[in-house]
């Protein structure tokens, strides 16, 4: 097995799932019951901010009950152990991550735990219910509070950050995403621009199944220690 001296994880939604955390497109997932445009969207947030933050209140709520598995603790011992650079690129916008120890990690969709102020732009950690007689504590002004979450038509974060690394990375690992939601999924496309090897593992192939050189199907509370030990017996 070959060692690797930096290494980039993409994970989505199923590291997740056997954390008691829904996915989205499964056939039980979040998409299956909300309409992602009332509930993912700047416009929808503007139609209706009430609904918007009793379902991210929700998910908040189940969050903070919700505790790391050994797919996310894997990728911490990867980390720590690994003798290469170890970054986790997440689309979730839980903390199960960092539950597990990860520290080299990019939230890209934004996170759960946190709100934002639309006017003077303030990021406060948050594991209560947010509303719109929630005030920033900074500008003090209410109904202008938001979760610090990413929706469909904006901009996902930190992504020169994310192109950098995966300039530099010669080990991409995808794992639980079905890589339907762009940018994520074009990031194996630039892994193999750099030269990478690409890994998926994941409970089915994904969308973006051909573009990988190994794939590994399970699981992640399986494949990924699994996976993980290979690399480290290297
Ligand atoms: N182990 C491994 N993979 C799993 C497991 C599991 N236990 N359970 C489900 N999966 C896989 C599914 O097979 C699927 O390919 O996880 C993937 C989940 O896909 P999605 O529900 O589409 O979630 P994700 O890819 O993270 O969605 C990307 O879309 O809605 C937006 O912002 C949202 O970040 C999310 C983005």
């Amino acid at each position: 097995m070959t060692t690797y001296n930096n290494i980039v994880i993409l994970t989505g939604a199923g590291i997740s799932a056997e954390s008691g955390l829904g996915t989205f497109r499964d056939k039980d997932g979040l998409w299956t019951k909300y309409d992602l445009n009332d509930v993912a969207t700047p416009e929808g947030f503007q139609r209706d901010p009430v609904m918007v933050h009793q379902f991210y209140n929700a998910r908040r709520k189940n969050l903070l009950s919700a505790k790391a598995n050994d797919g996310h603790y894997a990728l911490a011992q990867l980390e720590r152990q690994s003798r290469g650079t170890v970054w986790v690129v997440t689309q979730n916008i839980d903390n199960l991550h960092e539950q597990a120890g990860t520290t080299n990690l990019i939230h890209m969709h934004g996170e759960l735990l946190k709100s934002r102020c639309a006017t003077c732009g303030y990021i406060d950690t948050k594991t209560q219910d947010i509303g719109t007689d929630t005030a920033c504590p900074v500008c003090t002004k209410t109904g202008v509070i938001r979760p610090h979450v990413v929706w469909f038509g904006e901009m996902p974060l930190y992504m020169d950050d994310i192109a950098e690394r995966l300039t530099l990375c010669d080990l991409f690992i995808s794992i639980g995403t079905s890589g339907s939601v762009y940018p994520a999924s074009g990031f194996v496309m630039e892994a193999l621009r750099a030269g990478a090897h690409t890994v998926e593992l994941n409970l089915e192939p994904s969308d973006g199944e051909s573009l990988f050189a190994e794939k590994i199907y399970g699981p992640a509370t399986q494949v990924v220690p699994a996976y993980v030990k290979k690399l480290l017996s290297a």
